[in-house]
């Protein structure tokens, strides 16, 4: 890598790109933030770095091959960081034509430009070069509540439409290290939290809930398993695996906080009620149990010893101080959720929750 790096970032405008984009802005790396600016992209996450000559945001689509491959022309990266992606299960069940189209063709246009420009680098930086491919856990199904966790060996049973794309897009990864050694590696990761978050997702929407003491909505009986991990401590792993990771590679990065939905939403609630000021019951009363989500994966759990031990990677939060500092951070921000919770956000929590009462 050259001395301060440079990253094309895909999807940086989005919450785990723009924790990333934040962080290796402040620490010098050169960021090229690739993004459309779907309904979950929001300029508003990388408003104070907006005048940093470190960062360079381009407003444009995976899927424009000519785009991504002037941009590599041009900026000449170290790495290719790749976080874009259609990334909500239940819009996946609504419409997957969109998964198909970012997830799958998006990354194709990605693997292709990049083993281009891969190529025709001079050999020293050719070996250093990294396609970093940020994908999730949900590739490899769900667990029993006795079975071991999740592993790089685990084998692929997607069970949602937003999973199927993405192990479509792992597939073609492996492909394209395999078949044209492009120095790729991939990441599965579990369920992230923490600022920046759009309030679709379970832990920010219930943050939000509470505090206007809105329903709860739990689906089904509450009982599925995630594995939570800090957004920060996410960020921390990939930075790891970009400067370090073996061409190739699959890493499994986890949280080591399985609880169930219910167990979390409650917790939320109790963090709500312990910085909110108005008089009323405990929010752990407004816990509603709502339609199930079809195939709902029952659990998740990680194995992330490989990363532990191989690049040293060790999370710094934990569930409770992770939450704690979340929930404070979304009180915190009210202009920030204000920009997030209008128009097409209106319309998705209608049509996803009318029908579920
Ligand atoms: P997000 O939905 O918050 O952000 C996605 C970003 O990608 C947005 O900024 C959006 O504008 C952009 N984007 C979408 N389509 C695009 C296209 N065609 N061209 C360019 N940009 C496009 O997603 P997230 O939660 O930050 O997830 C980021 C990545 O991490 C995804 O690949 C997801 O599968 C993976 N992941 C997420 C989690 C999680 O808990 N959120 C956990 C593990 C892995
Ligand atoms: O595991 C990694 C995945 O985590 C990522 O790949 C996805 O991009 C990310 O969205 C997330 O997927 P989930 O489906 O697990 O996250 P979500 O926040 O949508 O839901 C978490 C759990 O909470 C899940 O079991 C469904 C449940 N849920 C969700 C919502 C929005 C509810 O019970 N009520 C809700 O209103």
């Amino acid at each position: 890598m050259t001395a301060v790096p440079t990253y094309l970032v895909t999807g940086g405008a989005g919450f785990i790109g723009s924790n990333f984009v934040l962080a290796q802005v402040a620490r010098g790396t050169r960021i090229v933030n690739l993004d459309a600016l779907t309904y979950a992209g929001n300029l508003a996450n990388l408003a104070s770095i907006a005048a940093d000559p470190g960062h360079t945001f381009v407003h444009g689509d995976i899927t424009d091959a000519g785009l991504v491959a002037s941009l590599l022309a041009t900026h000449q990266p170290d790495a290719i960081v790749h976080f874009a992606a259609e990334s909500h299960v239940d819009r996946s069940i609504q419409d997957a034509s969109a998964f198909v189209r970012t997830n799958v063709l998006g990354t194709h246009v990605l693997l292709d430009a990049a083993t281009r420009y891969w190529r025709g680098l001079p050999a020293a930086r050719a070996a250093a070069f990294r396609f970093v491919h940020i994908s999730t856990d949900e590739v490899y199904g769900s667990l029993g509540p006795a079975d071991p966790p999740f592993d790089a060996s685990s084998p692929y049973a997607p069970n949602s439409p937003y999973a199927a794309s993405k192990a479509a897009s792992d597939h073609f990864v492996r492909a394209y290290h395999r078949t044209h050694g492009l120095p790729a590696v991939t990441t599965h990761c579990s369920n992230n939290y923490g600022p920046l978050q759009l309030p679709e997702k379970l832990v920010p929407l219930m943050i939000l809930n509470a505090l206007r003491r809105l329903p709860l909505p739990v689906y089904g009986d509450g009982l599925n398993i995630r594995d939570w991990l800090h957004v920060e401590d996410h960020c921390a792993a990939i930075e790891l695996v970009t400067r370090h990771g073996r061409p190739g590679a699959v890493y499994t990065i986890g949280g080591g906080a399985e609880v169930t939905n219910l167990d979390l939403v409650q917790r939320l609630a109790d963090l709500v009620d312990g910085c909110a000021t108005d008089d009323g019951p405990p929010r752990r009363s407004l816990v509603t149990f709502v339609g199930d989500r079809p195939g709902h994966d029952r659990r998740y759990a990680i194995d992330d010893s490989a990363l532990r031990s191989e690049l040293g990677w060790r999370p710094r939060e934990s569930l409770e101080t992770g939450l704690r500092s979340t929930v404070r951070w979304y009180l915190d921000h009210a202009p920030w959720v204000d920009t997030v919770s209008s128009g097409e956000y209106r319309l998705w929590i209608e049509s996803n929750y009318a029908w579920r009462r």
